[in-house]
């Protein structure tokens, strides 16, 4: 962790933002690193962090069908037991579980999909259910009709949709009306500002940024390349690799410039910058520890003004290597 950043205050209070008809904490919680990805899990302290987070005002927790697989779901389930009616559940499905591998937004597995997440989080209903992954081999209308149904029998609030290009967004909010996009954003992850921002924003649909930290590294996480473990996922990133690690170290040497400029620290900056590109946006920056949900959680304290944007955006360089390995990148919607 950074050396200064800023605390919670006392009586820290939870901003709050809209995602379509949902009212959310403007930062949420992102449970998959807690269960699946990112090497080393402790439960204990999974489940910590998400009672810390309830208590501190931050209710939306994200999860997904494909976490663990399963766990994650189970993790939640486990952990919000009692306090169900604190909590926004947004959860996922449509991407490959090892009995349904591939991408399946089809009717069929909408409505056995939402079955397994009810049970698994001990729940009667979601509050924002997305398609993971669009399905190239599924009309999106068939998908957001499935899912329109569950909205009809009480099961889902909202519809949500992930990774979805502009058109996609377009046709599915045509069938009905769509809450949030889920897509990633961040400092070094730009690409929505040309046209997937502002086709949310034509259509009312609000913006859920995920891996807003750059997965840990605009955080700055790790000093070298060496700290992240065979089995964690982002070994394989090709940001996190060689020498796009020891390019992109200069992207992590600007934050925490700026950051320190600020009184806050990179994890606190990446998100601030997120919440003011628009009171649309609310990132949901994962941990799985109590250290890093406090510190991030005070980053809705952190005012940045538009000199300081200016400023990040004339400062900062492009993030060496793609976002996703090929394989990943090949079932992003375009
Ligand atoms: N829709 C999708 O396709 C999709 C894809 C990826 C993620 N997501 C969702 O988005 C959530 C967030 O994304 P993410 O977890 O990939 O990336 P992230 O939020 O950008 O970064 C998470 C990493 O940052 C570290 N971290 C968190 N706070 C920190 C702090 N204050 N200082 C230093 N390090 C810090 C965490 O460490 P520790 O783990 O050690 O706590 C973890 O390694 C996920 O949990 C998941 O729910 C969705």
């Amino acid at each position: 962790m950074a050396t200064g950043h800023r605390q919670l205050t006392q009586g820290f209070l939870m901003k709050q933002r809209r995602l379509g008809t949902l009212s959310v904490p403007a930062i949420g919680l992102g449970c998959m690193g807690m269960s699946a990805f990112y090497g080393a899990t402790d439960e204990r302290e999974a489940v910590a962090t998400i009672h810390r987070a309830l208590d501190l005002g931050c209710t939306f927790l994200d999860t997904a069908e494909m976490y663990g697989p399963f766990t994650n779901e189970e993790l939640i389930g486990k952990a919000i037991e009692g306090r169900r009616d604190d909590v926004l559940l947004a959860t996922k499905f449509g991407v490959g579980t090892p009995d349904n591998p591939g991408l399946d937004g089809s009717p069929k597995n909408v409505r056995r999909a939402i079955e397994g997440s009810l049970r698994r989080l001990r729940t009667d209903h979601v509050d924002l259910y997305y398609l993971h992954r669009v399905d190239p081999h599924t009309p999106i209308e068939e998908t957001v009709g499935a899912m329109a149904e569950l909205i009809r029998e009480g099961k889902v609030e909202g519809i949500g949709l992930s990774e979805a290009s502009a058109q996609t967004l377009r046709r599915a909010h045509s069938i009905h009306p769509i809450t949030a996009l889920q897509t990633e954003y961040s400092l070094w992850t730009r690409h929505v500002e040309d046209e997937i921002l502002p086709t949310c924003r034509s259509l009312g649909i609000g913006f859920v940024a995920y891996s807003p930290l750059g997965r840990g590294f605009l955080a700055d996480r790790f000093a070298s390349a060496d700290e992240i473990a065979p089995d964690d996922v982002r070994a394989h990133n090709p940001r996190f690799q060689g020498e796009n690690f020891e390019l992109n170290k200069r992207l992590t040497a600007k934050v925490r410039l700026i950051a320190e400029q600020k009184g806050c620290s990179p994890a606190q900056l990446a998100l601030a910058w997120l919440l003011a590109q628009g009171k649309d946006i609310v990132p949901i920056p994962g941990t799985k520890r109590r250290t890093y949900l406090q510190e991030n959680l005070a980053a809705a304290d952190v005012e940045l003004t538009v000199e300081d944007l200016t400023s990040i955006d004339a400062q900062l360089p492009a993030a060496a290597g793609d976002r996703y390995p090929a394989a990943a990148l090949g079932t992003i919607d375009h």
